[in-house]
This record gives structure tokens, sequence and C-alpha cells, in this order.
């Protein structure tokens, strides 16, 4: 049955349906460095031995042994077969796979498509061989950039003879059609003879693979200052430049620290992957695009944007910046000296400094208030006033009223205008003058959606059971790995709560932690308080985890729902979506929220069902 689809159809549906973010809808994962965990659904478990792989795109129970991709778990989790599975997720992801098409048709498109992969394949390994075999001096010229035959190797570079039609009678010996071969991008038609003639001619040859390793492009480059410097392979079936990033499928096997770095050029992101910086990506001569931001947000959660050190990078910095932001990646910026790009730059400097430069990479709004200290530099009044303008703008943009405050301290004596001043900025000038620091309280209500979540983390009751069993902790040190073999750290929603039991963990044997506990902790006095005056009267601690287990889950799920529709009023309110685009966006997170609705009502109901028992 399975050959009813074809194999490429099989790809895209797994391709866009991570099964991370696929899983992470039906289970709690906790993620533990690079993998995920949950209480495995297919057998009875109290500790997790469920694992989710997003770098192999697998799930592994080391308890009962089910194991699988994507499609798999849908189809044990919702008992389907293997075409409602593929159906099921390819509706996930909007994908057309032509249910009512013939057979026929769907075949030859797969055939189609493996032919293009083919074509592209070996036009690659024949750049290869006249790079290595029929050309000095496209290797001399990658020599002298300082590429060693080792880099050359694993990026497949190469060269395009200086040669009409070399490739196109290649391929054709090999057997490939000439339309064959121009629908792959090599070949192009002449504009009034009949004929076709090869795209690429004497130059370097950069293949552009997509995740699965497939080549899909080429990029090729001039030896000496003529023009265009890049060429690239056009748009095809397989290529799609808005959704390719450069490198990403040797650095999504090497990403360090969950971060990548995000350069602008082939020669940056080879010159970095020599020098052992393997999570380097670029885009290939376009600005980034959403597509590239989705791309980046499965493998990594931080994005370092190294572009070249002139004012065209800082503008491409910029407009990356306003794209990443959205999809929740922490954001830094490394800026190069003189007019560098990366490529430049660690040649220059050598690994060591650039691995520094790395690390000390700033966070973007350090970089937007840096640029805005260097755009309005003068003492004069009116850059003082531009400047605290500017700095007020790109405050606003920061969520957290906490970290907004941080920053404003941090600058207030470096920009030389006040907390005050900045702040007035930030939230209008209606705010009587005489009013103190507290009372932004309201303002920020007005301004800024982050505060609407947060009192679904005060007023539940999980609160107050969190607050009981850490003192059942602290008083009963022989329950603590008991209640460890049910819940872990990460679920208490409560950070205060967290460093808590964690001093309860760690002073589990020490007779005096309840005395010493404000001192070790005395920045969380309050927390402390109230959890020593808490009434623990009646406390049955099996009960108590039970209903603990299940508000915790309550909470987790309304809390995601919650940000659900914040995006949905965000998708709506935003311009520069298209009608098509909004109508897309709100299907998907439609979706998401139904399952977390059929979570909500499976919890309610077990929750009554222990009720009436
Ligand atoms: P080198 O000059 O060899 O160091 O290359 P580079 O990668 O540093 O090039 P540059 O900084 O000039 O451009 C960055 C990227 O933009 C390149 O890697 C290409 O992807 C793209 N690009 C540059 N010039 C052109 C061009 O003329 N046409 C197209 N299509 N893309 C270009
Ligand atoms: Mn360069």
């Amino acid at each position: 049955m399975e050959s009813y689809f074809p194999e490429e159809i099989i790809e895209e549906i797994k391709e866009k349906n991570d099964v991370v973010d696929v899983i992470g809808q039906y289970l709690q994962l906790k993620s533990i460095g690079t993998s995920h965990k949950a209480l495995c659904p297919f057998h009875n478990e109290k500790t997790p031995s469920f694992n989710v792989s997003r770098e192999k795109q697998f799930f592994k129970c080391f308890g009962c042994g089910e194991g699988g991709d994507v499609i798999g778990f849908v189809m044990k989790m919702e008992n389907l077969d293997f075409i409602e599975a593929v159906k099921l997720l390819a509706h996930r992801a909007n994908i057309d796979i032509e249910f009512n098409a013939p057979k026929e048709e769907m075949k030859q498109k797969y055939n189609q498509q493996k032919k293009y992969h083919m074509i592209n394949r070996l036009a690659g390994r024949y750049f290869y061989n006249n790079l290595t075999q029929r050309s000095n001096t496209a290797l001399n010229y990658f020599k002298q950039r300082g590429l060693n035959i080792k880099i050359i190797k694993s990026f497949g570079l190469g060269y395009s003879l200086n040669n009409w039609n070399d490739l196109l009678n290649y391929l054709k010996k090999e057997g490939y059609s000439e339309k064959d071969i121009e629908e792959s991008g090599l070949i192009v038609k002449s504009k009034n003879k009949d004929s076709y003639y090869d795209r690429f001619r004497n130059r370097i040859m950069f293949p552009i693979f997509d995740i699965r390793g497939n080549v899909i492009g080429f990029g090729g480059r001039v030896m000496d200052d003529s023009l265009p410097k890049y060429l690239n392979s056009p748009e095809t079936k397989l290529f799609n430049k808005s959704e390719t990033l450069y490198g990403l499928n040797i650095a999504r096997k090497n990403i360090v620290d969950e971060q990548v770095i995000l350069v602008e050029g082939y020669m940056d992101v080879i010159a970095l992957h020599q020098e052992e910086f393997k999570n380097a990506v670029a885009t290939l001569g376009t600005s980034l695009t959403k597509g590239h931001a989705i791309l980046l947000k499965k493998y990594c959660k931080e994005v370092v944007i190294c572009f070249d050190g002139d004012s065209a990078g800082v503008k491409a910095t910029l407009r990356s910046i306003e794209i990443l932001k959205d999809t929740g990646l922490n954001i830094k910026v490394l800026i190069l000296p003189n007019k560098m790009d990366p490529d430049d730059y660690i040649k220059k400097m050598g690994k060591i400094v650039f691995k520094e430069a790395i690390e000390k990479a700033e966070g973007y709004i350090d970089y937007k208030i840096h640029l805005a200290q260097q755009q309005f530099a003068s003492d004069s009044v009116e850059d003082k006033v531009k400047l605290g303008k500017s700095v007020a703008k790109i405050l606003k943009e920061v969520k957290s009223p906490i970290e907004q405050e941080a920053y404003i301290k941090k600058i207030e004596t470096k920009i030389g205008i006040s907390k005050d001043a900045i702040m007035a900025e930030i939230y209008g000038r209606k705010r009587p003058s005489n009013i103190d620091n507290n009372k932004y309280s309201s303002n920020y209500k007005r301004n800024n959606k982050y505060i609407e979540s947060v009192p679904i983390i005060e007023q539940k009751g999980h609160i107050i059971a969190e607050k009981q069993l850490i003192k059942y902790m602290l008083t009963n040190p022989q329950s603590i790995s008991s209640v460890f073999q049910r819940i872990t750290l990460d679920d208490f929603v409560l950070e205060e709560h967290r460093i808590i039991v964690e001093y309860t963990l760690n002073h589990a044997d020490d007779s005096e932690k309840l005395e010493k506990i404000i001192d070790y902790l005395p920045h969380i006095t309050k927390e402390i308080k109230d959890i020593l005056n808490i009434d623990m009267k009646e406390m049955n601690i099996n009960n108590a985890l039970e209903k603990y287990k299940v508000d915790i889950t309550k909470y987790q799920l309304l809390y995601k729902r919650n940000q659900l529709k914040q995006q949905q009023s965000q998708i709506i309110a935003n311009e520069n979506l298209n009608k098509e685009e909004v109508e897309k966006q709100l299907l998907k997170l439609g979706m998401e929220m139904m399952s977390i609705n059929i979570e909500l009502q499976k919890l309610q109901t077990e929750e009554r069902r222990e009720h009436n028992e």
C-alpha cells in the first residue's frame, strides 16, 4: 500500500511535520539538551523513557521499544493506517496530496523529481571532476583563497569549463533530454536559434544542497572582476531560494549550544566551516525570508547574525532581525570591523579571536541601541532628543517590563538621558508628572500584551499546591525521592519555587536547613515565608501529588492556549500578510488550539470520574 504515495510526497510531508512539533501537540515534552523526553503514551510508566530527536526525526521509547518516524507516531497514537496518517499530516501541513489524482500521474511526478535530482547530482560530480582533473586555474583560485582539498571535497566545489555546451553534451550522453536538463536549470535556450547552451561557463561552482543532501541547484562565481560576480540556478521545481539555506545540510548536524551563525555569502560559510565553525549558514544572495526563519527555528534556539561590516551589511542585519524576531529565536549580532566579511575576518584574526567575538556578540536590542548612539553621537540638544526618542522606540519592543527596566538602567548614564524621560517617551505623555515609579504598572497593562497573560500564573490553585509540596519536602526529607519519581524540577511553574526546591534537594540531609534557608536565598524571602506559613492540615501526599499533576498539566495547556490566542490576534492585526496567508496561518493555529482543547476535555473527564469514584 505504501507505494500509493510517491516517496517525494512522503518526504515533503515528513519535512513539514517536524516530529518534535507533532509529538509536542500530544505529549508534554521536556527538552533536555538537544533531546526531548516525555512519559511514553504506549505503555504505563512513571519516569519518562520516551525520547524524541529533532535531528534524527525519530522517536524511541527505551521502556517498551516503540519507535519510528512522525508517520509511525500518528499511526499508533491515532490508531490509523498508513494512508490515513499520511493524509492527516498532509492536511496539518497544508500539503495538497491530490488524493484523487490517478496513481499513474503521481508516479510520473515522482519520477520527474527524481530525474531532476539525478541531473543536478551528475552535474555536481562533473564540475568536481573538472576542478580536480581539468583545470589548474580554478584549483589555484581556491587554494589562493585559502581553501584546502578536504573542505573543497566536503562542499563538493567544482568548476564549469569555458565552453558553451560541455555540460549539455555530457548530460545528453548520460541519456537526459534537453527539456529535462533545461528544467533542472543547467542550460538556457538561445533567443533566436532553436538550441541550448550551458548556463554556467568558466565559473567556480558551489552546489546547493537541500536538508536531505540532494543537489538542488548551483551558485557559480567568476574568478576575476567581471560581472555578474555570482550566477545562481533559477528557481526550479526543486530549488526554492526563499526556503533554502546554504550549508544547513552540514550545519544541522554540527549545531553547538543550539546556535547557528548566519552569514551572507558562500565563501563565508565555507571559510567558517574550514575553521571548525560548522554551524554557519547563508542565504543564497537573497534577503532572509520568513521561510528561512522557520527553517532555522527547527534546528536551533539562537542565531548570531554575522554579516559584512559595511552599510549594506547593517541594513541587511536590521531587516533580518525583524524577520527572526517573530519566531522567538534568540538573536545576537556580531559586528565586524573595517568592512570585513567573516571570510576576511577569520583569515586575518584566526579562529580563537573569532570564537571570542562570537561569544561576546550582543543581543539585538543592545545592537540597535548601539546603532542609535552612533547615529546621534554629538552632545547637541537635537541629537540627545533624537537619541532618546529612538532608544524609547527600540525599548518599546521589549516585552518584559523587567527586562525593559534593566535596559533603561544600563543605558541611562551612558546616553545621559534619565530613566523617567525614557519611560515617559515609551508610555506617552498622559502620565501625571508627580506619580511614583510603581504606578507605571497601569500603563504597562495598556501597552504590553505580555502582562495580560500573567494573571493565570498568579491566581491558580496549583501555585498553592506547589507551596504545599515544597513544604512537605522541606519537612519530610525522606519523601523527596518518591516525589521526584512523579514530577520533575521543570514542572514547578514559579522560578522562585524551582530555586527553593533546588535548595531543598541540595540540603536534604541538613538538619538546620529551615533555619538557614533565608540566609541562603535572601532575594526570595517572600516566597519562602509563604511556604513556611502555608496550611498543611489534612494533606494526603498521594492525593496531593495526583491533584498537582492534573493542575499543572491544565495550567500548561491553558498557558499554551493563551499564547495561541495572542498569536491569532497578532496575525489578524499584521498588515504585511495577505488574506491567503492569514487564513493559512489561522488554520494552523486553529488546529493546534483544537488539540489543546481535546486534551483539556480529557483532563476534565478524568477529574469528573475521579470525583465520582
Ligand atoms: P567573495 O567575493 O568571493 O568573497 O564572495 P562573497 O560570498 O563574500 O560575496 P558578497 O559578499 O559579494 O555577496 C554575498 C552573497 O551574495 C554571495 O555569496 C552571493 O550569494 C550573493 N551575490 C553576490 N553577488 C551576486 C551577484 O552578482 N548575483 C547574484 N545572484 N548573487 C550575488
Ligand atoms: Mn567575501
